[in-house]
Formats: structure tokens, C-alpha cells, sequence
């Protein structure tokens, strides 16, 4: 396996961080993690910030100070490749006017589920920032990136931490917080890594969009979003057209502010038959995709390459690739192997995976969380490019050092190897 590579020195320096190279279908010299819902409920400091700001889950990403501090915590006290906006699928239906909150605990509640198509209607009528809480909210989301992305810093300027945590909180932390960015920083330049760290921005898909517009709130089946797609096609078509322009114009703007990478969350699309998915839902996928790569993010002078992610799809993984992702997220239902020889589909060859560690592990004893970080490495080394995540979000009772080690453990592993 050992290709013969250099070791590494000023020459062999690189200005691109690992998941970017990833994503590309490259193997870094260390392979890049992150964590779904790494910024949460599992960190003390995230928890301290929602008390202090005493706003609602919505409330706290329409504000960008708080977002984007929340959104670098993260990256801070583990070293993860990539942050990941503070903010959340619903997002963009509140910024279009739609009446959702969410509630602890359960998740996005609407406050008038969308029944027929009299409902499609009034909804398609909306667009994202349209009235003047809409624009300001989108300015805000915006902003948080902006702010997020000063902090991370990009290949024409450092980190400066501060530039968000500062407006929050006093003078001690973030001292603190600068001396950790610094030190994080002063560690990847020093192992000849790229010394700033990318933002992804994300957006829900039109099909779990259209589920919790449909439901009302989170459901286990979806019938009755499943029961409006076979009955009336026309008012399917046009809830999932009105979900595909807003959730892309969400992470559109998210790349103009300068995200380098994006993930496409399509939560629930495995309790579709990979028959429905491809004729009611992965056109509707693919539209949010095409419109979101004519976006350019400043960070990096180009499009951002899409994450497709969802659970339970383990019989769409091409479909979901077709639909126009360069690389596919892997849930803990799916060996990550097996997904891997999947994807490698109708001629169109491997293609990047990010996965996929069950997030019960987290809860296990170390040994046998440190194998499953072996396995997962192992199994990742068939792809042309692999990013280490779990198979699913951070559950909140989580142990954040359990998440430092889980990274300690995925940096201690050469990445660059690829198995024959
Ligand atoms: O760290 C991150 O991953 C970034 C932020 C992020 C959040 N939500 C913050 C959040 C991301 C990427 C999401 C995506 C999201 N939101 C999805 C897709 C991913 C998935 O889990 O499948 C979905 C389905 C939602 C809808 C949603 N929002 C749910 C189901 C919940 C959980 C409700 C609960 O209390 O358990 C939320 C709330 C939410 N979104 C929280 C966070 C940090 C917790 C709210 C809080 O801190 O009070």
C-alpha cells in the first residue's frame, strides 16, 4: 500500500485542507473528520451560549453572532476538519414566511401543515426573504457565515478568532478561544496542513422538507406525505419545486458567503422505494444541485462540492450520487464497503464517501469505539476519497472527549493509502 510518498517538508506543503481533498477524490496525507450536529447540545460551551442568549433554537440562528460562534466551538475543542453552519434545515422555510418553530425535544413543528393543493398554492406563492423578516433573515444567515469564516480563516487570510465570539461573550474567553485557535492553527501549519479550516453550509432536501411541511412535524413513515405524492402529482410537483428553489437559494447564499463545501441532507428519503425515489424525489434533488454549483464561494474561488446524505439508502446510493453530488454520506444501517462497491455503478467509477461510525459506539467502552474508527478508516481506504463521520448526528448525551479522542484516533492514521 505504501506508494512511496516523501516524507513531508516545505515542498510538500499543502494550502488545501483535507476534506477539500477529499472531496475531490484525492487521499490526504491524514483522512479529514467532522461530526453531524457536531455544534450542539453535547457541548457545555454550546449549551452556556444558549442559556446566556436565552433565544429560541430559530431565534439563535437568525442571530449571527451566536451562530457563528456556535459553529466554530467545535472546531476548536476537538480539531475537526470542517465546521459545519449552526442553523437548520427549517431555516429557510421561516425565512420564505412559513409559520415553524422547534420544539425541544421533538423537532420542527409547523404551525399550518400544507394538506392539498389549495395549501401548495398559497406556499409556492412565498419566496425566501420575499418580506422584509425574510430579507433580514437571510442577510443574517449571511452574515453568520461571514463571521464563521473569519474565524476559520481561508487560503488568503489567517483564523481571527474573536472576530465573532468577542461580541458575546468578555474578554477572558475570548482570549481564551483566540490562544486554542491559535494553537490549532500553529499544529496544522506545523505538520504542513493547510492553516484554516472550511465551513460547510448545508440545506435540507425536497423530499424531507416536503415531509415535515406535509406531516406537521417529525413522523416515523410519512404517509401522508406519501399518500399527497401518488394522489395528486400536480400539487407534488409543486410543493417539491417550492421546496428545491428555497432550500438551494438557502445554500446558495451560504456559499456566497463563503462555505467552501456543502451537505445535502435528505433525512428520511430511505422510507422511499428506490422506485418512488427516483421518479418522485431525485429530480426535485437534482434541481436544488444544479442551481446551488452556479454559486461561487469567495473562500475558494469555486463551486462547492455537495455531500448527498440520507439514511436507509442503501438501495439509492447511485441515485443519489446521479442526482449531481461529488461525494455520498453513508448512514450506520449501510456497511460503508458495501457502499462503496455501489457507488462504483454503470461505468462511472468510485466516487468519495463520508461515514459512517454508528453513534451508539459513542456511548460504548473505548475498545470497541477505537475499533470501529479502525473499520471505518479500513473500509473508507477503497474510495478515492473518504471523510470519517458517523452514520448519523451526535446524540446530545454524547461525552465531548469521547468525540476529541474519536479525531485523535482518525488523525493518528495515514490517510493517503489507498488499498489496491
Ligand atoms: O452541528 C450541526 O450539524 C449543524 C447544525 C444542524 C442543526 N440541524 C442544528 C440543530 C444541522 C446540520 C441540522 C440539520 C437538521 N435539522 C436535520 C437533518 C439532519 C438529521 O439529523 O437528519 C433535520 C432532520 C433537522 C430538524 C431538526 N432540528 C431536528 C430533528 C431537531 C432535534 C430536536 C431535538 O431537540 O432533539 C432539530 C433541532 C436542532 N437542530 C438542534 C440543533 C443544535 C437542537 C436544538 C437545541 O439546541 O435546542
Amino acid at each position: 500500500p505504501d506508494a512511496g510518498r516523501p516524507e513531508h517538508d516545505d515542498r510538500d506543503r499543502h494550502d488545501t485542507p483535507a476534506l477539500l481533498e477529499a472531496l475531490d477524490g484525492r487521499r490526504p496525507r491524514r483522512t479529514p473528520v467532522w461530526f453531524m450536529r457536531q455544534a450542539g447540545r453535547s457541548l457545555p460551551e454550546y449549551r452556556a451560549l444558549r442559556q446566556r442568549a436565552g433565544v429560541s433554537m430559530l431565534d439563535a440562528c437568525l442571530t449571527p453572532a451566536l451562530a457563528a460562534l456556535a459553529t466554530v466551538q467545535p472546531v476548536h475543542r476537538h480539531g475537526v476538519d470542517a465546521a459545519v453552519l449552526f442553523s437548520d434545515i427549517v431555516v429557510p422555510l421561516r425565512l420564505a414566511g412559513v409559520g415553524v418553530r422547534i420544539e425541544t425535544g421533538t423537532g420542527p413543528v409547523i404551525d399550518a401543515p400544507v394538506r392539498g393543493r389549495r395549501d401548495v398554492a398559497a406556499l409556492a406563492s412565498r419566496h425566501l426573504g420575499d418580506d422584509e423578516a425574510g430579507a433580514l433573515g437571510a442577510q443574517a444567515v449571511g452574515d453568520a457565515v461571514t463571521m464563521a469564516v473569519d474565524e476559520l480563516g481561508s487560503p488568503s487570510s489567517p483564523p481571527r478568532p474573536g472576530a465573532a465570539g468577542g461580541r458575546i461573550w468578555g474578554g477572558d474567553q475570548a482570549r481564551d478561544r483566540s490562544s486554542t485557535a491559535r494553537r490549532l492553527a500553529g499544529a496544522r501549519e506545523s505538520r504542513g496542513e493547510a492553516g484554516w479550516t472550511p465551513l460547510i453550509g448545508f440545506g435540507g432536501a425536497p423530499f424531507t422538507l416536503a415531509a415535515y411541511l406535509v406531516e406537521g412535524r417529525p413522523s416515523r413513515d410519512h404517509l401522508a406525505a406519501r399518500t399527497l405524492m401518488h394522489s395528486d402529482p400536480a400539487a407534488w410537483d409543486a410543493l417539491m419545486t417550492w421546496c428545491a428553489t428555497t432550500t438551494a437559494a438557502f445554500m446558495s447564499l451560504q456559499v456566497r458567503a463563503g462555505a467552501s463545501a456543502v451537505q445535502l441532507f435528505d433525512s428520511w428519503a430511505g422510507s422511499l422505494s428506490p422506485e418512488d425515489y427516483r421518479e418522485h424525489v431525485l429530480p426535485y434533488s437534482a434541481l436544488v444541485l444544479e442551481i446551488v454549483s452556479r454559486a461561487v464561494s469567495p473562500t475558494t474561488g469555486r463551486p462547492a462540492p455537495v455531500i448527498h446524505f440520507g439514511t436507509g439508502t442503501a438501495r439509492i446510493l447511485p441515485d443519489m450520487r446521479r442526482a449531481g453530488a461529488q461525494a455520498v454520506g453513508v448512514d450506520d444501517r449501510t456497511g460503508l464497503a458495501e457502499a462503496i462497491t455501489a457507488l462504483d455503478h454503470d461505468g462511472q467509477g468510485p466516487c468519495p464517501v463520508q461515514g459512517n461510525i454508528d453513534p451508539a459506539l459513542l456511548a460504548a467502552p473505548w475498545e470497541v469505539l477505537g475499533e470501529a474508527v479502525d473499520a471505518c478508516l479500513e473500509a473508507g481506504r477503497r474510495a478515492p476519497g473518504h471523510v470519517v463521520n458517523l452514520g448519523h448526528g451526535v446524540p446530545p448525551s454524547t461525552d465531548p472527549d469521547v468525540l476529541t479522542r474519536v479525531v485523535a484516533r482518525v488523525h493518528g492514521s495515514p490517510g493517503w493509502e489507498r488499498a489496491a
